[in-house]
């Protein structure tokens, strides 16, 4: 059966109150592809009642960003949906989550100033405020959340705890594509050669899991040959950093459960990605 299809704040609230059952939410930005519907099926297999919401916010962009451009297809999306069986999506408008007079904003300390938030300065504040606002809309049980924006979910999981919100948050690994690539939205942007040098940032962060393995456990050493690798792709690095997954701190030494994440610009287009070391 198809979705139901809500817009209005004050519906979906209203209709969350009233479910008997277990909530799954997904929160999305459209134009879904492989890695947020496994997002949904983890949602289906774990809970009764499950949500998606379908909203570009554009708090989370900054000026120079690609808000204007950002993919998208609700006819498609819906249908994907559909498929999966999904009981509601909430596709809200800018005039229902930002009304004229809006002024509250939420922020996580530190944890929001390192990685993408040295480049993405105001990025995490309007990621931090609209899932909260959805959280309050929804109130469900559980959230579920790709690994592959790995701060995101760090800096949510702070949030959550900090504000006593009653949900959990499901993290779920990422999606490749067969030749390794990360899923994302924004993978769209990438032209037939840019998707090749696009595999530069999975095969840097094999590339570290190898050194690891032969013994090279120095963070300089392995960011160095990380570096190499993508530059010769020509593609530009925003960052590389390897850190520890609950503190998000840099760690000199690799240790095994150690993470490392990566920025880089393919083309004109940003891309992330990252690896549990093992
Ligand atoms: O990860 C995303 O798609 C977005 O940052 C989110 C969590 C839906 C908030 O807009």
């Amino acid at each position: 059966m198809k979705p139901k299809l809500i817009n209005s704040i004050e519906e979906m609230s209203t209709v969350c109150r009233q479910l008997k059952g277990k909530i799954g939410f997904v929160p999305t930005m459209g134009f879904l592809h492989a890695g947020h519907l496994s997002l949904v099926s983890e949602a289906k297999r774990k809970t009764d009642i499950v949500i998606v919401s379908i909203y570009v916010n554009p708090t989370q962009f900054s000026a120079n960003e690609d808000l204007s451009s950002y993919p998208r297809n609700i006819e498609r999306d819906i249908e994907l949906l559909t498929n999966l069986d999904v009981d509601y999506i909430f596709f809200p408008t800018d005039e229902q989550m930002y009304p004229d007079g809006y002024k509250t904003w939420l922020n996580v300390d530190k944890i929001t100033q390192v990685l993408c938030g040295r480049s993405r300065p105001t990025h995490f504040r309007g990621v931090i405020t609209i899932v909260a606002k959805l959280m309050n809309i929804i109130d469900p049980d559980l959230m579920f959340m790709g690994e592959k924006d790995f701060q995101q979910l760090v800096v949510l999981k702070q949030m959550i705890k900090d504000l006593n919100f009653r949900t959990k948050i499901v993290g779920c690994p990422i999606i490749r594509e067969k030749d390794g690539l990360a899923l994302s939205s924004r993978n769209k942007y990438l032209s037939y050669s840019g998707r090749k040098k696009a595999l530069c940032l999975n095969k840097s962060l094999l590339l570290a899991q190898k050194l690891f393995n032969r013994g090279i456990i120095s963070s300089n050493k392995i960011i160095s040959q990380m570096t190499d690798l993508i530059e010769e792709n020509e593609c530009i690095i925003d960052y590389i950093e390897v850190f520890d997954q609950n503190t998000l701190e840099h760690i000199p030494k690799l240790i095994s459960g150690s993470r490392i994440a990566l920025a880089v610009i393919v083309e004109n287009t940003r891309l992330i990605d990252n690896i549990k070391i093992l």
